[in-house]
């Protein structure tokens, strides 16, 4: 059989999008691609809570005490932080999207021509009255999760002023990515050195990174400002780079709770700490503003690759090109 032959084959027995009743009679939603790749998305949160590489290694960090029930948020994947990232503001934590009930968008944007996927799904959150109470506007989210052919993981959000009262409205926002890592002592993440953040640790006080790659020996919650559009996070131990690459997001939020937070919190397991690194793209200093009509389009694009990483070898710039061949 011809290699074309071979791949229309397994095209034909790939179930690119499957509906499936997940946890508690939740709907989530199977991604799959041909080179055997695989996603998970919840429509409650509109959460990855899952993406598997070619050999089926889970890529993605769950808690082993998720819970996944209506109204907590489910701890783990990539839930979506908006109209508020932290509790910086008049919303609960994070705000409100991650726990609601997202539906399949009935009318989703076209594909771009460069994009050839057909594992994706599109997925719509818009204002409801009981929201409004909280959060006066009326906004549509649209939300596209997808997997490209080489198995990245892609999600692009639009979000849409559709207020009739004339009135702008301002949001920030994050894809609290969850990666999962087999020994968070032999993590490192390149990118955001000379980079200034705000460390949430000390109340939000202004710092700059210094010359080295990030590496992680206590708690870590940091809001890195303005930073490169590719982050490369490095699991020594597994010999395996995620490089996070992101657009309209000029932020990135990088968080790990270490051992005391982890036992204070109720959905994660005391250990879960070793196995996680959350890397966010964000837009967290300078709140996003939208007229009544204006759309703001903000994406996030992660390859897991196998690496054998030794110090100094990495040219995130040059690495990201051979990894990525989708664009
Ligand atoms: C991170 C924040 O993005 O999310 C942390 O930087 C926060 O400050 C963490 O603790 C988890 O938040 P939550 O609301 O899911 O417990």
């Amino acid at each position: 059989m011809s290699s074309s032959d071979k791949s229309q084959a397994k095209s034909k027995e790939t179930v690119f999008v499957e509906h499936r009743m997940g946890a508690n009679g939740l709907e989530k939603v199977i991604l799959r691609e041909l080179r055997g790749f695989s996603a998970e998305v919840y429509l409650y949160g509109g959460q990855v809570t899952s993406w598997k590489n070619e050999l089926g290694e889970e890529l993605l960090f769950v808690s082993s005490k998720a819970i996944f029930k209506p109204p907590k948020a489910i701890r783990g994947g990539i839930p979506v932080c908006f109209p508020q990232f932290s509790n910086n503001g008049s919303l609960e934590q994070h705000g409100f999207a991650r726990k609601r009930l997202w539906t399949v968008d009935p009318d989703p944007p076209p594909l771009s021509t460069a994009n050839t996927s057909r594992a994706f799904i599109d997925l719509i959150l818009k204002n409801s009255e009981e929201d409004a109470k909280i959060w006066p506007h009326r906004y549509e989210f649209r939300l596209r999760i997808s997997l490209g052919p080489q198995g990245d993981l892609m999600l692009t959000s639009r979000i849409r002023n559709t207020n009739t009262d004339g009135k702008p409205f301002s949001f920030t926002f994050a894809y609290l990515t969850h990666l999962q890592v087999t020994d968070i002592s032999e993590v490192r993440v390149e990118g955001l050195e000379t980079i200034d953040y705000l460390d949430n640790l000390q109340n939000r006080q202004r710092f700059t990174e210094q010359g080295d790659a990030l590496t992680f020996e206590s708690e870590v919650d940091r809001v890195y400002l303005r930073t490169p559009t590719k982050i490369a996070v490095i699991d020594h131990e597994r010999k395996r780079t995620y490089v996070v690459k992101k657009d309209g997001l000029p932020d990135a939020v990088v968080w790990n709770p270490w051992d005391k937070k982890s036992k204070a919190m109720p959905d994660l397991g005391d250990k879960d700490y070793l196995r996680m690194i959350c890397v966010q793209a964000a837009c967290v200093e300078k709140p996003i503003t939208l007229k009544p009509g204006e759309e703001w389009k903000g994406r996030q694009q992660i390859t897991a690759v196998r690496s054998s990483y030794c110090s100094g070898q990495l040219d995130p710039q040059r690495y990201f090109s051979m990894a990525i061949r989708t664009e």
